[in-house]
Order: structure tokens, then C-alpha cells, then sequence
């Protein structure tokens, strides 16, 4: 097959052609072939300026790859003949003006391959009470789990440090609990409710004066379809300590969230994917999400922020999805989304 057909001039001027397939494997490659696929096709990809992603699930592959239209080209021969898999299916080619996956010579989901992605380790006492945590929400023992986390602050936890150290990391190793089969997706999203809950609890530090003098308007979306609303929820609690107008926003699809934003025109406004899977598939959506958003908010200029495990684990960039800023984490985020917004009205006439 062809990738979108275009002569050396449109090349030239920055034309992009992108190609998303799915394909099935002809055998089941493990963790070492993938490997070592991976860091072939990086290289070869870096040559030719070519980006992307590959995932594989379930027997399948599903790859998005862009790049200058001839190169997409010779490297689309060689994939498409590859033998290791078979039943390929595009499922979307077209030509843009930028790319998606700036950053990624070829993004890969780290749990396929033997390396782990890099991480601070965490001290032993806190992966304990992360366990803990874990199990407590797992059993749906809600009494024991709010009194653990109210324990923390009677200890001296703060807030900010109980959510990011805990809460947080306990959202994501349930989200490694649900891909490793041990839980269903009900019992997750049970389990994500609790720590929820609890998270209501605990007591962020003070807002500086420059956040809570501000007033400004935040709308805390949760990515169009997405069922997990932890970290929206939670910062729900920062603005509304410091004094902002909050809306909250759980959209079906991309033009329920355009609608909402039409109709409110917030200063900012923040999209969450979910803090306990990886969600690399939805970052397409989500930047198709931002770019509507930016023509719905054209009256009023709006910061986007973006968050959810996808960013906290640093694989993705606000520049990789088109926002202005990518949260990290819940805890603090509501100081550069306000100091962005006060650059914003300065620029404004
Ligand atoms: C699912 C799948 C995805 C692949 N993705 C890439 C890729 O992004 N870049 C790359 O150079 N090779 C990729 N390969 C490997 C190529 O098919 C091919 O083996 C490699 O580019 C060497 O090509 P050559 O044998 O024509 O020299 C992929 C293979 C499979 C099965």
C-alpha cells in the first residue's frame, strides 16, 4: 500500500504523512523481540526522521508512525512485508502540518519490554503503606482506609505529601493490579472511588496570595470518554480552597466538552486522563480534544493543562498533545496553571 501520495515540493514544505495501522502477529513475540524490534526501528526511524508509537495487546500490533512522505514511504515496504505479522488493517492516513509524537523517535508501552521504565525507588515503609492502601481499596474496606489516611496526618503528614507519595502512586499500582488480570474493571473503579473519597480529606497547603487573590475560572474536565476522575476531582479541592470559580466537566465525547467550554469560557482548563492506567491510546483524542478547544475558547484565550499517570510518568509532554502545561501530579499544579493564566491576561489587550 501507499501512504498518502505527495512530490518532493509538499515534502519540502513540511507536509507530514501519517499512517495508523493494526496488524495481527504471526507468532507471539516476547519480551526480548520486542526489544530488540524496538531498538532497531528507533534507529532506523531516527535516519529518517520518522516518529510514532507501537503498542501490542492481545496478539496485535498497532502502530501510528509519521514522517516526511518518501521516507513514510520506504519504510512502510519494509514494515508491510514483514513477517511477523499478517492481516494488516489501516485504519487511518492522511497528511498534517505537525506532528503528534514530536518527542518519540517510536513511544513504546515500557511494560512490553524486559526494561522497566526509570523510577525513583521508593523507601520501603512507603511502599508498605502503599500495599497497604492498595489492599484496603481492593476489599472495599473504606472505614479502615479513611482512618489509615487520617492517620497520616495526625503523624504530620501534609496533604500535598499524602497524595503524591501515596495516593497517587496507590492509584497507579491498582491500575498495574487491573493490567495484570487481578482485578476486574469494576472492582478498579471501586477501588479509585475510595482513594477519592479518602483524597477529599486531606488538606493541601495554603495557596499563595497570587492564586488566591486571582478569582480566575477553571473548568476541570475529565478527557472526553474517560471513566477515571481521581485527579479531577482532587483538584477540584485546590481551586476551590484558593478561591476560584471551579466547573466541572465528565464529557461523553470531544463536542460535549466544546459545548461546555463554549459556554463557559474559563480561564483555564484542566484535562485529566486517567491517574491509574497509561492510556497511551487516547493521546490522539486528546490532542485533537485541544486543538478543538483552543478555536471553542477563541473569545476568551484559555490555558490548557493536561494530567493523568500518561504525564506523571513523564512519557508524554504538554508540546506532545499541544497544551500549555502537563501536570505531573495533583498536589501544586494549581500554582503554574494560575501563574500561566496571569501571563495570559497580561498579554491580552
Ligand atoms: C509491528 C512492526 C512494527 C515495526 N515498526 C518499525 C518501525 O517503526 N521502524 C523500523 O525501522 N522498523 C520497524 N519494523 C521492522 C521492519 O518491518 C523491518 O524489519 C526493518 O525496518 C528492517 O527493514 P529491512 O529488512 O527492509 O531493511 C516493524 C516491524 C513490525 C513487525
Amino acid at each position: 500500500m501507499q501512504t498518502a501520495t505527495h512530490d518532493s515540493t509538499t515534502a519540502a514544505n513540511g507536509w507530514i504523512a501519517c499512517l495508523t495501522y493494526k496488524s495481527v502477529a504471526t507468532a507471539s513475540p516476547g519480551a526480548g523481540d520486542l526489544q530488540s524490534l524496538v531498538t532497531k526501528a528507533r534507529a532506523r526511524n531516527r535516519r529518517l526522521g520518522i516518529t510514532g508509537m507501537l503498542a501490542f495487546e492481545n496478539g496485535c500490533f498497532f502502530q501510528t508512525l509519521e514522517g516526511p512522505p518518501a521516507q513514510l514511504d520506504l519504510l512502510w515496504s519494509s514494515i508491510k512485508q514483514d513477517t511477523r505479522h499478517s492481516h494488516i488493517d489501516i485504519l487511518s492516513e492522511h497528511v498534517v502540518t505537525s506532528r503528534l509524537f514530536s518527542e518519540w523517535d517510536l513511544l513504546i508501552d515500557e511494560r512490553f519490554l524486559d526494561v522497566p521504565a526509570a523510577r525513583s525507588p521508593t523507601p520501603p515503609a512507603v511502599a508498605e503503606h502503599i500495599a497497604r492502601i492498595v489492599a484496603l481499596a481492593l476489599d472495599g474496606d473504606d472505614i479502615r482506609l479513611n482512618a489509615l489516611i487520617a492517620g497520616f496526618a495526625d503523624e504530620g503528614w501534609t496533604g500535598d505529601a499524602v497524595v503524591s507519595l501515596l495516593i497517587e502512586p496507590a492509584a497507579r499500582a491498582l491500575g498495574d493490579v487491573w493490567m495484570e488480570d487481578a482485578c476486574s474493571a469494576i472492582e478498579l473503579t471501586i477501588a479509585l472511588s475510595m482513594l477519592q473519597l479518602a483524597g477529599h480529606a486531606v488538606r493541601y497547603a495554603p495557596a499563595s496570595e497570587m492564586i488566591r487573590k486571582s478569582r480566575y475560572t477553571i473548568m476541570l474536565a475529565t478527557a472526553p470518554g474517560e471513566s477515571h476522575m481521581l485527579g479531577t476531582s482532587l483538584l477540584a479541592d485546590q481551586f476551590t480552597d484558593a478561591g476560584w470559580k471551579v466547573e466541572m466537566a465528565f464529557p461523553e465525547s470531544e463536542q460535549a466538552l466544546l459545548n461546555q467550554l463554549g459556554a463557559q469560557q474559563p480561564d483555564a482548563m484542566d484535562i485529566g486522563l486517567s491517574d491509574a492506567l497509561p492510556r497511551q491510546h487516547a493521546l490522539i483524542d486528546l490532542r485533537s480534544a485541544i486543538a478543538h478547544s483552543r478555536l471553542a475558547a477563541l473569545g476568551r484565550p484559555t490555558i490548557l493543562s493536561v494530567g493523568g499517570r500518561l504525564f506523571a510518568d513523564a512519557a508524554a509532554s504538554a508540546a506532545s498533545v499541544g497544551a500549555d502545561y502537563a501536570r505531573k501530579g495533583i498536589a501544586g499544579s494549581a500554582i503554574p496553571i494560575a501563574e500561566l493564566v496571569r501571563q495570559n491576561r497580561q498579554r491580552q489587550p
